[in-house]
């Protein structure tokens, strides 16, 4: 049985295959056609997809997609009799809901195929369902709550329930125009922050502030009674409409209203200085955030047995949020599928078609997250031979010894081995990594790598053995999804990923799920007493890296000292 998931025609366009329920590859297009976000059909996504697992596309059984133009139809027309939305929000909604309603016509227009060719049957799953079915069939799990909290998909921006006997049941959901990622990409703008994907910087720089304004945002983000709404007059995204650009890196345009600047003051220009009242309202937005998330959860808990939590959706990408989720104590264990925007719908929709809908059993539990493409040593060394790079090859035991060298001596490694990260995170298989006890670390990577705000943190990556000698929380988080709290006698250790408000985003690595980078760690951590390793995503303005052409051409432009693929090792130091 061969499922395909595609999320397209939306941002973060991307495909993932199913083949007897096995999830044997996944991936965004924004890897192959290099733009941030892309939107558009996942044609190369696509192909990846069946070239891995050497499948014709007439061998697919069912096509999924994370969109059911006719879902929460009821809702949609008694929105539109009450408020009758301008013209223009309409006509892109129908323009979507064509694209949306025909994937299989998609699938062959883009691979140049005769849609006769194609056998599937093709499959519509309602955007939440998708992201539910992300986070629950990934999870393992065979009872878990499970709430999916994004903008805006079919609709909806909220939904809560169940996951129990192989189902996902919804129990509540909070439609349009009230969202959550709404409000926080709203306040991502104001603060001068305007492209796609930018609501991370507003997370990093809510550290520096003191949330003083969450009273005067309380009107424009109303929490309460197992829900919030929004303060609707601060917001114009259900009157004008905000138009979205979906060619190239999708973008929008300005979502608050000009009530917010008559309660916050003027916006923050974009790369203006960051003042107090930014970093207080960074921090507040946050606050409000978190407490309107922490609602809905209360709300599902409250309904399920289980004190297991699924979460998926753009907004479960709050890691600061995500990370308090457990210590609350609602619940015991938490899952966020690691792709857990709308690049995780194409897989969602596929796992919801492969078990809610055909009832086909369980075989497949998400605990790792490499699902795209790798490359061989062969392949490797003839990008290298071609450009003229001189490299050596080394086996792994020198090649950890060697590179934690490096690492000790102040390297920054480009480090490109095994298939790619599924989600938005490098995990060590397409990361830059440096040694985390160094406390020159904004100016290091500035220097050599990427120019990038002081406020946002960068991420350590240690030994799931090692997390309780370094942090207050010890569950394991291989994707790096939660930040947690760093011993306060360690903090001083791992200045170069504690963030400043003394918290870091971790990953914890199993030798059993990426061998080479956990030996690096260990390596690293013999040599020095600290089994800890700050890992960034490798790329520089762009995607991050999926060949070795893309990796060896960032290497080159930066001042990045060494170079790592698969066992080849490239260095300016000689
Ligand atoms: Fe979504």
């Amino acid at each position: 049985m061969i499922v395909l998931g595609v999320n397209a025609y939306h941002g973060d366009a991307s495909a993932a295959l199913l083949v007897d329920g096995q999830l044997v590859a996944a991936v965004e297009e924004e890897r192959f056609n290099r733009v941030k976000h892309c939107a558009g059909f996942p044609r190369l996504a696509v192909e990846y997809c069946l070239a891995h697992a050497g499948i014709r596309v007439e061998d697919i059984d069912h096509i999924a997609i994370g969109r059911n133009p006719r879902a929460h139809l009821v809702d949609k027309v008694s929105y539109a009799i009450k408020h009758r939305p301008p013209v223009t929000v309409v006509a892109d909604r129908v323009k979507n809901m064509l694209r949306t309603r025909s994937p299989k016509v998609g699938l062959a227009t883009a691979l140049g195929v005769d849609p006769e060719r194609l056998r599937a049957t093709t499959h519509g799953v309602e955007h939440h369902r998708a992201h539910m079915a992300s986070a629950y069939y990934a999870s393992g799990w065979e009872e878990a709550a499970v709430v999916s909290i994004d903008g805006f998909g079919d609709f909806v921006s909220t939904m809560w329930g169940e996951g129990v006997g192989g189902k996902v049941e919804p129990f509540g959901r909070i439609s349009f125009p009230h969202s959550l990622g709404i409000f926080y990409s709203a306040i991502t703008q104001f603060l001068g922050f305007p492209k796609y994907g930018d609501e991370y910087k507003v997370m990093g720089l809510a550290a520096y502030g003191k949330p003083d304004l969450v009273p005067k945002l309380r009107n424009v983000l109303r929490v309460g009674n197992g829900s919030f709404e929004l303060g609707l007059d601060y917001f114009q995204h259900h009157t004008k409409g905000v138009a979205m650009t979906w060619e190239g890196e999708p973008s929008f345009e300005r979502i608050y209203s000009d009530a917010l600047v008559d309660l916050l003051g003027p916006a923050r220009a974009p790369k203006s200085e960051v003042t107090d009242r930014d970093k207080a309202l960074a921090a507040s937005a946050q606050a409000l955030f978190e407490e309107a998330m922490f609602e809905i959860l209360d709300a599902a808990a409250k309904r399920s047995s289980s004190r297991r939590l699924c979460l998926a959706g753009g907004c479960a990408h709050n890691s600061l949020a995500a990370g308090k989720i457990v210590p609350r104590g609602h619940f015991t264990d938490l899952f966020v599928q690691p792709a857990a925007g709308d690049a995780g719908t194409a897989l969602g929709a596929a796992l919801y078609v492969e078990h809610h809908k055909l009832g086909r059993l369980r075989r497949f539990v998400q605990k790792a997250s490499y699902f795209g493409p790798s490359f061989t040593l062969q392949e490797i060394e003839a990008v290298l031979k071609k450009e003229g790079v001189e490299y050596r090859v080394l086996d792994e035991a020198t090649l950890a010894e060697q590179v934690a060298d490096d690492l000790v001596r102040g390297s920054v490694v480009g480090w490109f081995q095994g298939r790619s990260e599924w989600g938005p995170r490098a995990l060590g298989n397409r990361s830059i990594l440096a040694d985390p006890r160094r406390d020159d670390i904004q100016d290091l990577m500035n220097e050599k790598i990427k120019r990038r705000e002081m406020f946002r943190p960068f991420a350590p990556a240690l030994p799931l053995e090692d997390v309780g000698e370094y942090f207050e929380q010890t569950s394991p988080d291989p994707f790096m999804t939660k930040v947690y709290s760093i011993k306060p006698d360690k903090r001083a250790t791992i200045p170069a990923v504690s963030h400043v408000d003394g918290t870091g985003r971790l990953q914890t690595v199993t030798r059993a799920e990426n061998p080479r980078y956990y030996d690096l760690l260990k390596s690293f951590g013999k040599r020095t007493g600290v089994p800890v390793l700050l890992n960034t995503s490798f790329n520089e303005n762009e995607p991050i890296v999926n060949t070795p052409e893309e990796a060896l051409a960032c290497y080159l432009r930066t001042k990045m000292d060494v170079l790592v693929m698969e066992n080849a090792y490239v260095s300016r130091r000689g």
